[in-house]
């Protein structure tokens, strides 16, 4: 037997006892490193095999190569015994109590103003009216002109627009809606009366943000055409409406307004539930907060989505979803709405 092979069979008496001691992790770590590691015994005697003559060579690499798979195969074995060792102590000790519950997951939850529009349209669909939508990219034809407002009419100072880069005609068509009373429009063209609609939705405007003013905002609008449809079935509409968002006791109150798509144009005012009306920073100590536009569909609108309006009357009104989440939860800036912070937003 050449010395190497001496040596070989002496490594491997040694490593096979030395890893009979190794019974820990970092032990077992350790016989790792002194055997099979980089610098390890048996990898010194494959390194040097190559100072040998041939012969030598043949033998004793294979040897080697095989010894060297054997101990690998012996850690491995060993490393497993050990894990498993290890998750039996662990899950076998005293301390764990498997029986206890997780920690708990945060718990995701609507956001306010998905909250708050959803009350919103379910007090309309129990009175009967169906919900819509509409495109959020909207055309001038919809968003101004068939609501009478044509092109460089001074009413369109009442909605700074976001306008899409695109034109025909020297003209843009195409802008973000700013209001959802182009639906009105939309669903009147693909339906005949009776209509009864509320169309929840996005609305972009190009303003500067204050406490009262978001760049975007959610609306929803309402509309109600068949035979016979007057004022008194406006108000009733809208002061169920307020009731059953603001409370029982609300009193509603309407004013003149103007807005090019109805006459005569309105905002719907409830007594201030701050103060009983007495007058408070909320509603600017009027005692009354405005809470929406309305008024009777204008009868060149109805005639011109092509129904009999001889026959047919009826009343649209629209309103600012994150206003009503305002004044219910006495949010005093509506920025915070989109700003994402979860402290504000978990409180709802
Ligand atoms: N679209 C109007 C706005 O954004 C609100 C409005 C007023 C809608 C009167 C209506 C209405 O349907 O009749 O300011």
């Amino acid at each position: 037997m050449s010395p190497q092979n001496e040596s070989l069979n002496a490594l491997e008496e040694s490593a096979r006892r030395d890893l009979g001691a190794a019974v820990k992790a970092d032990a077992l770590e350790a016989w790792r490193v002194a055997y099979l590691g980089r610098r390890g015994r048996l990898t010194q005697v494959l390194r040097g095999l190559s100072e040998l003559p041939l012969e030598e060579r043949r033998a004793i690499g294979g040897a080697a190569n095989r010894l060297k798979a054997e101990l690998e195969a012996l850690y491995q074995e060993r490393r497993v015994a050990l894990d498993e060792a290890h998750v039996q102590q662990v899950i076998g000790g005293a301390k764990l109590d498997v029986t206890l519950p997780g920690p708990p997951l945060p718990r995701g939850r609507l956001h306010i103003i998905t909250q708050t529009l959803r009350d919103i349209l379910r007090a309309f669909t129990d009175m009967g009216f169906q919900v819509v939508e509409g495109p959020e990219i909207e055309w001038d034809r919809y968003n101004f002109q068939a609501l009478r407002i044509p092109p460089d009419h001074p009413a369109r100072d009442m909605w700074d627009t976001l306008w899409i880069d695109y034109q025909r005609d020297g003209q843009r068509p195409m802008l973000l809606r700013t209001h959802t009373s182009p639906n009105q429009i939309r669903v009147m063209e693909q339906s005949q009366p009776p209509v009864r609609v509320v169309v929840p939705g996005r609305c972009y405007r190009f303003e500067a943000t204050d406490p009262t003013h978001e760049w975007m905002m959610t609306q929803v609008e309402g509309l109600a055409i068949d035979e016979g449809i007057s004022m008194t079935d406006l108000k009733g509409t809208l002061a169920e409406f307020a009731r059953r968002i603001f409370g029982a006791e609300r009193r509603v109150a309407f004013r003149c307004d103007y807005f090019p798509f109805v006459e005569p144009g309105m905002e719907l005012r409830i007594d201030c539930f701050i103060c009983g009306g007495e007058g408070c920073r909320t509603c600017a100590r009027s005692g009354w907060i405005e809470i929406l536009g309305a008024g009777m569909v204008h009868p060149e609108i109805i005639a011109n989505v092509g129904y009999d309006a001889e026959r047919y009357t009826g009343f649209a009104f629209g309103l600012g979803v994150e206003r009503v989440a305002m004044l219910r939860h006495g949010v005093e800036d509506i920025r915070l709405f989109y700003q994402n912070d979860l402290r504000f937003l978990q409180q709802f």
